[in-house]
């Protein structure tokens, strides 16, 4: 009996959830260890959080910029750069057990320094409560929208804001407004294309984010977004 339910719950599980959520996406694992969670047709979101496109841009950005938690400064014996070290202050399913989750807004990041939003560290939360998996996203965006609410805000802020949320920002490069991105981007134009997608006619220090490219889909939004002249 014992083995009978073991083995039906998570055929139940997976035929109930499938009928209410039409874009649930079965994973694939890579030879990394990693997981695939991209849809099968691209612009459908599954309820999977990313842990490439979500959750570690939000740790290099807001935990390892210049002088902080990164690989050259590692404050405090701390490096917050790739999954693993994510994981060493993770345990998966306990956010209380977190010190990497409970610290945020607990000190961290310091005073002064750009804040993570509501949002994202409900994501994070989120992350965790789906069992803190290495999932990885490649198509998951919508490249059909690319007005500044939705989503380049949202890619700004995960991606560029804890260095460049702070007016002037890392390299007098300031995007923490609709204003400032636009009135920076549209003077700058080649050089922000070049960063973002790490054009090798650049220094490595000039690609950004410097630890991680966004994905090709985030990159396109961009682009489309500063071709259609900044809709808001
Ligand atoms: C971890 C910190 C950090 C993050 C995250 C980050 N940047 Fe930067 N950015 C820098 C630093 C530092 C410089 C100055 C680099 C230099 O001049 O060598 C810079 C410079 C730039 C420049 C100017 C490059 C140049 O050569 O003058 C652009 C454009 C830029 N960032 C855009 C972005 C965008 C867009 C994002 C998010 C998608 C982002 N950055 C994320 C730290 C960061």
């Amino acid at each position: 009996m014992k083995t009978l339910s073991t083995l039906l719950l998570p055929i139940l599980i997976f035929f109930s959830s499938s009928c209410t959520h039409e874009s649930i996406v079965q994973p694939t694992y890579t030879d990394t260890g990693s997981i695939i969670v991209d849809p099968p047709t691209p612009n459908v979101k599954s309820d999977t959080v990313c842990f490439n496109t979500e959750i570690l841009p939000l740790y290099t950005t807001y935990c390892s910029s210049p002088g902080c938690h990164d690989a050259i400064s590692h404050r405090e014996g701390i490096t917050i750069t790739n999954y693993a070290q994510i994981k060493n202050g993770i345990t998966a399913k306990n956010p209380s057990r977190s010190p990497y989750y409970t610290i945020i807004g607990n000190g961290m990041p310091p005073k002064n320094s750009p804040k993570m939003t509501s949002d994202q560290i409900a994501t994070i939360l989120k992350w965790i409560n789906q069992g803190a998996l290495n999932t990885n996203c490649i198509n998951s965006c919508d490249t059909t929208k690319f007005t500044y609410t939705d989503p380049i805000q949202g890619l700004i802020s995960t991606n560029c804001n804890g260095c460049h949320g702070i007016s002037p920002g890392s390299g007098n490069v300031y995007l923490g407004d609709y204003a400032s991105a636009k009135a920076y981007i549209s003077a700058n134009q080649a050089l922000f294309i070049n960063a973002i997608t790490h054009s090798t006619s650049l220094t490595p220090a000039q690609r950004m984010p410097p630890s991680n490219k966004m994905v090709d889909c985030q990159i396109s939004q961009f682009e489309k977004w500063i071709n259609a002249g900044y809709p808001q």
